[in-house]
């Protein structure tokens, strides 16, 4: 068999995906976001997103196949779907609808653990590129639901070495935009006003930045932007929102930077891979960039368009289990961690 060619789909959050994925060549990778209608409530509505992919599933998964060049599903070798962790609702969509693919086709269908995807997103060749080394590494996974740092030895060879203790990253992101005003998704809104403004104009603080160890706490920087502003009131003009954007990212990319540096030294591998949402941060590359040419250690991060959800990384995760000679499971599991022993599964 040449490169095995995958169909995928994702409905973990808000985005309808579905890829078509040739080794690890994307041939097509369709996502229908759902963020403009959640934005209205402020945030994510779980019974509003099941009910958007009941309706952006079968378009997705037809104009995926037409983009690809094929009309139907008789060159692609097999399936793969999210099979979470997400919002079960909006991960069921996806599920019945590649089940139902399956079923009708005879073809075989993996369930790939959502953050797994993530960590396959640098694979993802659009051009001649030569995919990285995949293992050892470390990883530094940093999305809305998910701030981890994971050691990679091999296909389904993961270990968190540390973890957020409360909030996510992006989520973060989206809670301090809301106090902001500056509606959802938070992280471009303010990754764009953090651009403008002074990193050093307001001591948020850096969490965890002095113990010993490589975990995570967001919340306490949340409450200090919220206190701020009950102090100082809202931002009174661009140039003050642009400077309470600025510090608060300065103290997540801060300790972003740090704790990833440290799980380095510790693991004792030179390779660092960024994945997730919310590394599509412009501040977060740069400083990693920065680091990884001060210290010698070598960084991958996906192209923006690989860096939020999309299927062609969960496409490029089954893709890694068929050359592996992994067969799929007979169970899908909703809620998983990523170093849980059934997440490996030959
Ligand atoms: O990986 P992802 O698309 O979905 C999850 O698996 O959660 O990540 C979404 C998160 C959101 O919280 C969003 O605000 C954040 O990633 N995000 C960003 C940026 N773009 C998206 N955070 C900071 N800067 C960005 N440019
Ligand atoms: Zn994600």
């Amino acid at each position: 068999m040449g490169a095995p060619c995958v169909l995928a789909i994702e409905s973990s959050c808000d985005e309808t995906a579905c890829a078509v994925v040739e080794g690890y060549r994307v041939r097509s990778s369709v996502v229908a976001s759902q963020a403009d209608i959640h934005g209205q409530f402020g945030g994510v509505v779980p019974e509003v997103a099941s009910r958007q992919h009941l309706l952006a599933v079968v378009p997705v998964v037809h104009e995926a196949l037409a983009r690809a060049g094929h009309g139907d599903l008789t060159d692609v070798d097999a399936l793969a779907v999210t099979e979470g962790p997400g919002l079960v609702g909006a991960l069921l969509v996806g599920l019945q609808m590649a089940r139902g693919l399956a079923t009708a086709t005879g073809l075989p269908l993996h369930g790939i653990h959502h953050m797994e995807g993530h960590l396959f997103s640098v694979f993802l060749e659009d051009d001649e590129r030569e995919p990285p080394v995949f293992a050892p590494h470390v990883a530094l996974l940093v999305s809305g639901g998910h701030s981890e740092l994971v050691r990679v030895d091999g296909l389904g060879e993961y270990r968190v070495l540390g973890a957020t203790r409360d909030d996510a990253v992006g989520e973060a992101y989206d809670k301090v935009a809301k106090l902001l005003g500056l509606g959802y998704p938070g992280g471009p809104a303010i990754e764009k006003l953090a651009a403008e403004g002074d990193p050093g104009a307001h001591a948020f603080p850096r969490a965890m930045a002095q113990q010993d160890n490589l975990d995570f706490s967001f919340s306490g920087l949340k409450t200090a932007v919220a206190v701020h502003i009950e102090r100082s009131g809202a931002p009174q003009s661009r140039a003050q929102l642009a400077n309470v954007c600025a510090s608060f990212q300065a103290a997540i990319v801060d300790v972003l930077v740090l704790k990833a540096r440290r799980a380095l030294q510790r693991e004792a591998t030179n390779r660092l891979h960024v994945v997730g949402g919310v590394a599509a941060n412009a501040g977060l590359r740069a400083a990693m960039r920065r680091a990884a040419h001060d210290d010698g250690f070598s960084l991958e991060i996906p192209p923006l368009r690989y860096c939020g959800d999309n299927a062609a990384m969960i496409a490029a995760a089954a893709v890694a289990r068929i050359r592996a000679g992994w067969s799929p499971g007979s169970e899908l599991h909703a809620s998983l961690r990523i170093d849980d022993r059934r997440v490996r599964r030959p």
